[in-house]
């Protein structure tokens, strides 16, 4: 019986060894926890046994045992943790994508990968915006002081700049590339690349060296809107975002400008739309104004024309700006932001 014991504990090592070689997904590997570990595990009954065992070799087979049902455990858990951080840490580190989600869902059926919600809302956007005739465009996230500042009429040491809190670069002269803090830059390189007229949106990354909270992420998205024609007013604005807001949101909700002051528009507005979460009869989110502020507005700024080469007397134009996360934010009725910058896949899965 000992001699045998023994070797079925040998055995049983040898065969959990090759069984999660073979394993490759988490479900086997919880499967083979059961088959050798569990309460009815094949080691876990063989300590049973060990009660015909003489006492003089109890135990040495009873440290046999112990150490063989440790090592096969902590096999079987190291290539769970290994798998996990494969899952998780997945990066795109493939050359083709498809591939990358093929093994995904290898290892753990029913786990298919799928855009993130900024991903999707910044489609959607992009789609209502063509669909209005807009072409899309877009910009790097590094930065020159001068498009991200300057040329949209904010100089060096101006106290506008305060607005913006700016992670700037480390390069040999200071304070002169940096990532942008918001996609207004994007106006800058469409004016000085692209003929007249322009309609064009251009959605993108922005960085601001902000504290996240409920409503706010150092690490956000815009998009900015930008008309540049003749005989283009006020009301072209208005009317624009008001067709965009019904277009995304529906019907029932209406948007507002307010004034407000950015030195790149003149004049420059706010704008708002009907709280989505009490349809604009008042609530907490939307301190019971019934009003929800989505992003900012306004006329182009002649010195921002001039700043590109575009003849303020001959030409007009409008230009919006506003966050993606804080639209995904609104329309899901999601508590707080900062769910959209981690990587929780319960939260993700949901949409
Ligand atoms: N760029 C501004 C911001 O991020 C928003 C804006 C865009 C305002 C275009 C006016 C016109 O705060």
């Amino acid at each position: 019986m000992t001699e045998n014991l023994n070797q079925m504990i040998e055995n049983i090592k040898v065969d959990a060894h090759n069984k999660v070689a073979l394993a490759d997904s988490l479900t086997d590997l919880d499967d083979l926890l059961s088959q050798f570990i569990g309460k009815k595990g094949s080691l876990t009954n063989l300590k049973t046994e060990l009660r015909n065992v003489t006492p003089d070799l109890r135990p040495t087979i009873g440290k046999q045992l112990n150490e063989a049902f440790q090592s096969v455990k902590a096999e079987i858990e190291e290539k769970i943790e290994a798998l996990r951080t494969s899952i998780n840490t997945f990066d795109g580190g493939f050359e083709d994508l498809t591939v990358g989600l093929a093994q995904i869902s290898t290892i753990n059926p029913g786990l298919v990968g799928h855009m993130h919600l900024v991903s999707q809302t910044t489609l959607i956007l992009e789609d209502t915006f063509l669909r209005m005739g807009f072409s899309i465009e877009e910009g790097p996230e590094i930065e020159t002081d001068w498009h991200n500042f300057e040329a949209l009429n904010i100089p060096p040491s101006h106290p506008a700049r305060g607005m913006w809190d700016t992670f700037y670069l480390d390069t040999q002269v200071p304070e002169t590339q940096l990532l942008r803090t918001h996609t207004s830059p994007v106006q800058i390189r469409v004016m000085q690349a692209k003929s007249l007229p322009i309609y064009s949106v251009m959605p993108g990354r922005c960085y601001r060296r902000d504290t996240p909270d409920a409503r706010h992420l150092a690490t956000f998205h815009q998009i900015e809107g930008l008309v540049v024609d003749k005989g283009i007013t006020f009301s072209h604005l208005a009317g624009t975002i008001d067709t965009f807001t019904k277009a995304y949101f529906g019907e029932d909700i209406n948007s507002r400008l307010r004034p407000a002051f950015f030195p790149f528009t003149e004049p420059s507005a706010e704008f708002e739309i009907t709280c989505t979460i009490c349809r604009g009869k008042g609530c907490r989110t939307c301190s019971n104004t019934g009003w929800i502020e989505l992003g900012g507005a306004g006329m182009v700024d002649p010195n921002v024309f001039e700043a590109v080469g575009i003849d303020p007397e001959e030409y007009s134009g409008f230009a919006f700006g506003f966050g993606i996360d804080r639209l995904a934010q609104m329309k899901h009725s999601l508590p707080d932001m900062r769910q959209l910058a981690e990587h929780d896949f319960r939260f993700l899965s949901q949409f």
